[in-house]
């Protein structure tokens, strides 16, 4: 019977050894000191020995649960502490450094556009890309079959002919004429898009911002104003603007509105031993934006008595802006995707 039990005492022993995690030693727990385990057994089977053998198997079946219990603890503390181990954080290692984002250059820029207008007063407002031909045409006083119409060339939805992805900003001015009384002053950015052929200076989407402001006695010496505060809070102090004739349907008187060539400060000289400035080609400005004051035609379209309100318009290409502010030579770059370009804004 000795050789019996230490033969178990050994099997036990290295079993429980061998068991790696609390699982297995639990498991082995069971095998032997359960209620029906093997070192429980051995005590249910001293009943069959005789009075004389009693006491001493008592004894060693006693030292062999001891062991064996003593065992399984030291085991079953070790393989804690490695478990808990495993969790731990290490508050002294270096985190992991996320590459931070950044907010888009064309997005940067429409945000320090509307900032400006926004502290004079001006509201933001948005209208949709899928337009209708009124809004985008009509309502703007841009005929069919009239030559301006051209300009404002855009694609068609497929399925009705009758939806087109806008060409400008403006329809929203009609979109909210409709829906509001003046006196306001309102800001619109916005994607729009023209089938132009791809390339450094044209891209077929690009965004802009309309500005329109109507009230009783809106005049347009109130458009030169904002919109000088505009060009120096953009481009700095010491810009100058000016007007030049030009013609928009929507707009009567209308004009294009320059600024004094950022590069060379309106002198419109080069540098190094070059004669002429290379960003405004010896001009010394620089074209920013449309303007005018709004066509009575619009305000009839929309309902509004044009004998009784006055207003004034404008709608600048963002890209072109961003280009000017921060040298870009290429549209394209905007649109392109590459983290190399857009992390340098
Ligand atoms: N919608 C014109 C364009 O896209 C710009 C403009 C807006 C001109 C408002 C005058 C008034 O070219």
């Amino acid at each position: 019977m000795r050789e019996e039990l230490k033969k178990i005492e050994t099997e036990a022993l290295a079993e429980i050894n061998s068991a790696g995690d609390k699982t297995s030693l639990e498991a082995l727990r069971i095998k032997y000191l359960g209620r029906k385990g093997i070192v429980t057994d051995l005590f249910k089977k001293m009943a069959l020995l005789s009075a004389a053998e009693k006491p001493e198997a008592g004894v060693l079946i006693n030292a062999i649960k001891n062991t064996i219990t003593a065992s399984l603890d030291g085991k079953l503390g070790a393989a804690s502490q490695a478990e808990e181990a495993k969790d731990r954080i290490d508050v002294t290692l270096p985190g992991v450094a996320g590459a931070p984002g950044k907010i888009h250059p064309i997005t940067q820029t429409v945000n320090e556009i509307c900032s400006v207008f926004v502290s004079l007063g001006f509201k933001i407002v948005e209208g949709p890309e899928i337009e209708t031909e009124h809004y985008n045409f009509e309502a703007l006083n841009i005929p069919l079959e009239h030559p301006s119409r051209d300009a404002f060339d855009t694609f068609y939805l497929k399925s009705t002919e009758k939806y087109l992805l806008r060409s400008h900003t403006s329809p929203v001015q009609a979109r909210f004429m409709e829906k509001n009384k003046p006196p306001f002053s309102i800001i619109v950015p916005g994607r729009v898009y023209r089938p132009d052929a791809t390339d450094a200076s044209h891209s077929f989407m690009f965004h802009q911002i309309e500005g329109l402001v109507v009230g009783d006695s809106i005049k347009f010496s109130d458009l030169k104003g904002v919109l000088e505060i505009f060009a120096k809070q953009l481009f700095g102090k010491s810009t100058r603007m000016r007007f030049r004739p030009s013609f928009f349907p929507f707009t009567e008187p209308s004009a294009e509105v320059d600024i004094s060539c950022i590069l060379c400060g309106g002198q419109g000289s080069g540098t190094k031993g070059h004669s002429r400035c290379s960003l405004c080609g010896g001009k010394g400005w620089i074209e920013i934006l449309g303007s005018g004051m709004v066509n009575p035609k619009v305000f009839k379209n929309v309902g509004y008595d044009p004998e009784k309100v006055t207003g004034f318009a404008f709608g600048m290409g963002v890209e072109r802006i961003a280009i000017l502010k921060y040298g870009i030579s290429d549209i394209r770059l905007f649109f392109e995707n590459d983290v190399r370009f857009l992390r340098q804004f």
